[in-house]
């Protein structure tokens, strides 16, 4: 019998020859300038036997980024580094889609243009450290944003996405998730607003809403994905009543012929253990369900196989075995992730993972 991981899916204008995804990592390769090099290249070109990689989170502006040597995706010479790993996926018979990331108050002023306060919904501080050219820092109170900077965010993530295709990705995914700035401004943990943009439900999902719509506008729906954490804790945010928040949200999402939905689905620190129906979400949702977190292969062909999703990503195996899809295909043993070298620049622990010997 066929696996399901290895049947083929269309997304969008595109077919992926399995539903493996490659989740979105980051690995603080990025060069000056934040610029992807072409080791990026050789790294996103060894895993491209996967139907579908979402390269890592990106960077769509100046103020976006809150992480040592993680890439931009908003000058000339990103989109350039972009092309290198485009063109290698591709060559290899790959798809790869773009992660588009602004952290809001997941940041430090170090990282920030001229030395300013990160950005955020409102002035409501994250409990956690940054790890900056000093070390381990506190994060700083960040600023609120003022209602009419709230196009330039909109413009911002549109902009990133036109850089994206112009660089070659087959589409994007806009970060919803992981208690970045889209997510900060969805759940009431961060958000503290009283204007059009916080308050009740709808108007914490306005703002993501108007960037999946200014995206789907420029380069397509088809090319527009999203990646939502509904009761994830990690960067210290939490919503009241995540059902009903997201439930809103991926109503206003359906029927728009957006690529996909992508959920990671539970705590990734493993806090929050409420009840969640994601099942509710992709039928509300409608189109292709991404389902993420903690999935090995068995699960992941059973959650196919019994319709809770379309595609699976995985995030650690991909690391340590560029072969993840043949290793399963032929169930061979999976090489262990060195956690050292994670975000360390160079090679070793990025694209020195061997791939499986004598075959
Ligand atoms: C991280 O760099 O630790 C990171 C980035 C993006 C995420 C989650 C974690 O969504």
């Amino acid at each position: 019998m066929t696996r399901p991981l290895f049947t083929p899916c269309t997304l969008g204008r595109i077919e992926l020859k399995n539903r493996f995804v490659m989740a979105p990592l980051t690995r603080s390769r990025a060069g000056a300038g934040n610029v992807p090099q072409p080791l990026a290249a050789l790294y996103y070109g060894q895993r491209a036997s996967t139907g579908l990689i979402v390269a890592e989170a990106t960077q769509v502006s100046a103020t976006a980024q809150g992480y040592v040597s993680t890439p931009g995706v908003h000058s000339a010479e990103q989109v350039a580094g972009w092309r290198l790993a485009t063109d290698a996926v591709h060559a290899a018979g790959g798809r790869i889609f773009l992660q588009l990331w602004h952290v809001g108050r997941i940041s430090h002023t170090e990282f920030q243009p001229g030395g300013a306060l990160p950005v955020a919904p409102s002035a409501v501080k994250a409990e956690g450290k940054v790890y900056t050219s000093k070390g381990f820092e506190d994060m700083p109170e960040p600023r609120a944003l003022d209602l009419d900077e709230i196009p330039g965010i909109v413009e911002s993530f549109r902009a990133a996405a036109l850089n994206a295709i112009a660089a070659g990705f087959d589409g994007v995914e806009v970060h919803a998730a992981n208690g970045y700035l889209l997510d900060q401004f969805l759940r009431d943990g961060a958000n503290r607003r009283s204007d059009g943009y916080g308050g009740g439900i709808a108007n914490r999902a306005r703002l993501v809403l108007e960037v999946m719509a200014a995206i789907a506008d420029a380069i397509g729906a088809d090319r527009t994905g999203i990646r939502i954490s509904p009761i994830n804790s990690f960067n210290d945010l939490t919503d009241s009543d995540p059902q009903a928040l997201f439930d809103h949200l991926v109503a206003g999402l359906a029927g728009k012929g957006y690529a996909y939905l992508h959920a990671i689905e539970g705590d990734m620190t493993g806090k929050d253990s409420r009840p969640f129906d994601w099942r509710r979400l992709r039928e509300r949702f409608g189109g292709v369900y991404i389902a993420n977190l903690g999935y090995d292969a068995v699960r992941a062909d059973a959650a196919l196989a019994d319709g809770h999703a379309d595609l699976i990503a995985f995030g650690k195996p991909f690391i340590a075995n560029p072969d993840f899809v043949l290793r399963t295909l032929l169930g061979a043993p999976l090489a262990e992730l060195d956690g050292d070298t994670l975000y360390t620049p160079g090679a070793h622990g990025y694209t020195d993972y061997p791939v499986l010997a004598g075959i």
